[in-house]
């Protein structure tokens, strides 16, 4: 049975789709079955953050609505990673039980599944964020960000997620512009969420909308060593934080 993660963020545009994107990809690199699921209605980016957006023909809502079968509607970056890209509008009968029910269609096929929310918590982060096992919330060192992350997190709370299951990742972080006191450093925005930490993305000009590959962004390079020390967190490995 694959262990669900949805990734969620209380302000926009902090990172959310290139994380799963990049996790996703660390996970797959390591042998584990991954399915993505952007859950981003409308605003749809995987397809393009993975280089698939020509493939898409089908999307959740056919499954869900029967119109495609759950094999048929998943794109194949390669043998371990696909993605079931996002419909372009909210499906009618869009609840947790439905979304519980399309998943469980694809649990027992895959180790991981993670599902991209679109920002904040509304009514359709809440859906994704029952379905799973664990939520990550994403926030960029500043203020703003971190704020929005720890309302979130409470929101979360009082949705009945477990503290124990909500995480916090750090992204686009920037120590020139820590030490410029620019942005937060790390023990701040931890002070500011409450969330439990599980790891730290480092800026990288390299990341944009269209690159997730090797070829652009290098193995050796710190923003994929990032990635590859929160999927091996993810696995279950003792990787220290090293703050
Ligand atoms: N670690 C990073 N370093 C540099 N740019 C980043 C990093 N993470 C994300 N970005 C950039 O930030 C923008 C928003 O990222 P995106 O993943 O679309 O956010 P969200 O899904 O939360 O809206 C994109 O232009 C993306 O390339
Ligand atoms: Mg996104």
């Amino acid at each position: 049975m694959a262990q669900i993660y949805t990734v969620l963020s209380g302000k926009g545009g902090v990172g959310k789709s290139t994380f799963c994107a990049n996790t996703a990809l660390a996970l797959s690199g390591e042998g584990k079955k991954v399915l993505l699921i952007d859950g981003d209605i409308t605003l749809r980016s995987l397809d393009l953050l993975l280089g698939v957006d020509s493939m898409v023909l089908y999307d959740w809502s056919d499954v869900m609505e029967n119109r495609c079968d759950s094999e048929k509607a998943r794109l194949f970056y390669d043998d371990n990673l696909q993605l079931l890209p996002a419909p372009l509008g909210t499906p009618e009968n869009l609840t947790t039980e439905s979304f519980k029910e399309l998943i469980s269609q694809y649990s027992n096929k895959y180790d991981y599944i993670i599902i991209d929310s679109p920002a904040g918590i509304g009514e359709l982060p809440l859906i994704y964020a029952e379905c799973a096992n664990f939520c990550i919330l994403v926030a960029t060192p500043d203020n703003v960000s971190a704020r929005s992350a720890c309302v979130a997190g409470t929101k979360l709370s009082e949705a009945g997620i477990k503290d124990e299951n909500m995480y916090l990742v750090i992204n686009r972080f920037d120590p020139w512009a820590v030490k410029n006191g620019r942005l937060l450093n790390i023990d701040e925005v931890m002070d500011i969420t409450y969330l439990r930490l599980l790891g730290v993305v480092p800026e990288d000009k390299r990341i944009t909308h269209t690159s997730v590959s090797e070829k652009e962004i290098p193995s050796h390079s710190k923003v994929r060593i990032a990635f590859g020390n929160i999927s091996g967190r993810i696995m279950g490995k003792e990787i220290p934080l090293n703050l």
